[in-house]
């Protein structure tokens, strides 16, 4: 297979590329926006901007991809908020260049959405929950989702993540470490607790209280099988287990052996509650993944065993064992 990816250097891209180079029936094409892989590359690397539609349908139509696995996003949700246009161009545009050049060159495409294309209000969603997104980000990515069901011809799957945590192995330094309202909490919690620092858990309106956190190389795994499979729909590529954005910084502190007692729970910082001030946060994302898991024949990691393989991961990429 001819895999195209996107985002190759981020959290979920890096793990789509590592899985794949393990496969010698996979041939690696991936796009390359911001800084180049700090790993060594032996695949092609192809110089793209998701806004510039007609280089996305170049790069396609030089490429002929079996199949796209499309992961580039931009994350920052105040850039989001105030610059409007652009963050549309990017991801709306960006995403239906994208389908409608696969449905011209019969690739399958796969395009990799979020658990924030519900508001976390229903106490139990599923694939064939109506979306209901509170924020612009959500709403782009819902209207992504709608675009690419219209597209005529097409073979897609839309792969939905949630609260990625893990390893960037083609670009450890971008590695994120700063507090956030999400659930990416997990290098923030290690780095402070092993520095003996505290660790704040916000807590309040503007965050994430409780979702399904995935493991990037487990989403990565279901959006690979996703990329070999030919139903077209929506699939909750997520990890198993819903939880609390304290519980689950508790899980990090326990398996990497710091101390769990500087986790402290605190009420968000004013100046996040100020740059948030008009940025709805989903509050509490809990789902099935069921259909997915049976239509992809795997299930995703809980949160225990997820944790444990992200231990493994991680002393085998830093040579502790
Ligand atoms: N992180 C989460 O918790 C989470 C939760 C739910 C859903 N998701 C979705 O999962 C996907 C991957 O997220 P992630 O955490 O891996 O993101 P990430 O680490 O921030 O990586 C995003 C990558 O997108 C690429 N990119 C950014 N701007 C671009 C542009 N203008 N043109 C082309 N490429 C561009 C860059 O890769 P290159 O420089 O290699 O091109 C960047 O490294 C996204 O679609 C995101 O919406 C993430």
């Amino acid at each position: 297979m001819r895999l195209y990816v996107t985002g190759g250097t981020g959290l979920v891209g890096s793990n789509i590329i590592r899985l794949a180079r393990r496969r010698n029936d996979i041939e690696i094409i991936a796009a390359q926006y911001g800084p180049p892989p700090e790993w060594d590359v032996d695949y092609e690397l192809d110089p793209l901007d998701m806004a510039d539609t007609s280089a996305v349908r170049e790069s396609i139509l030089k490429y002929q991809p079996d199949a796209v696995i499309h992961c580039a996003a931009n994350l920052n949700h105040a850039y989001m908020q105030e610059n409007r246009a652009a963050a549309w161009q990017m991801t709306v545009q960006g995403n239906l260049a994208f389908a409608q050049t696969c449905a011209e060159v019969g690739a399958r495409y796969v395009f990799v959405s979020s658990d924030w294309v519900f508001d976390g209000q229903q106490p139990l969603v599923d694939e064939d929950s109506p979306p209901f997104p509170v924020n612009f980000y959500g709403f782009m990515k819902t209207v992504c989702e709608r675009d690419i069901m219209g597209v005529a011809g097409l073979s897609y799957g839309i792969g939905r993540l949630a609260g990625i945590y893990g390893l960037n192995y083609s670009n450890p330094s971008l590695l994120r470490k700063q507090n956030d309202v999400g659930f990416d909490l997990g290098n923030y919690v290690v780095d402070q607790l092993s520095r003996g620092l505290i660790a704040e858990i916000w807590t309040g309106p503007k965050v994430n209280e409780v979702a399904h956190p995935t493991l990037a190389s487990d989403g990565a795994e279901m959006l690979l099988r996703l990329a070999e499979h030919d139903e077209n729909g929506i699939f909750h590529c997520w990890g198993s287990e819903a939880i609390s954005r304290l519980q689950l910084a508790f899980h990090f502190a326990d398996v990497f052996g710091v101390d769990r007692t500087l986790i402290v729970p605190v009420p968000t910082d004013p100046v996040v509650l100020d740059r948030y001030r008009h940025i709805r946060i989903p509050f509490r994302i809990v789902t099935s993944n069921e259909k997915t898991c049976a239509a992809l024949g795997r299930k995703t990691l809980n949160v225990s065993d997820g944790m444990r393989e992200l231990k493994a991961q991680w002393d085998a990429f830093h040579g502790l064992v």
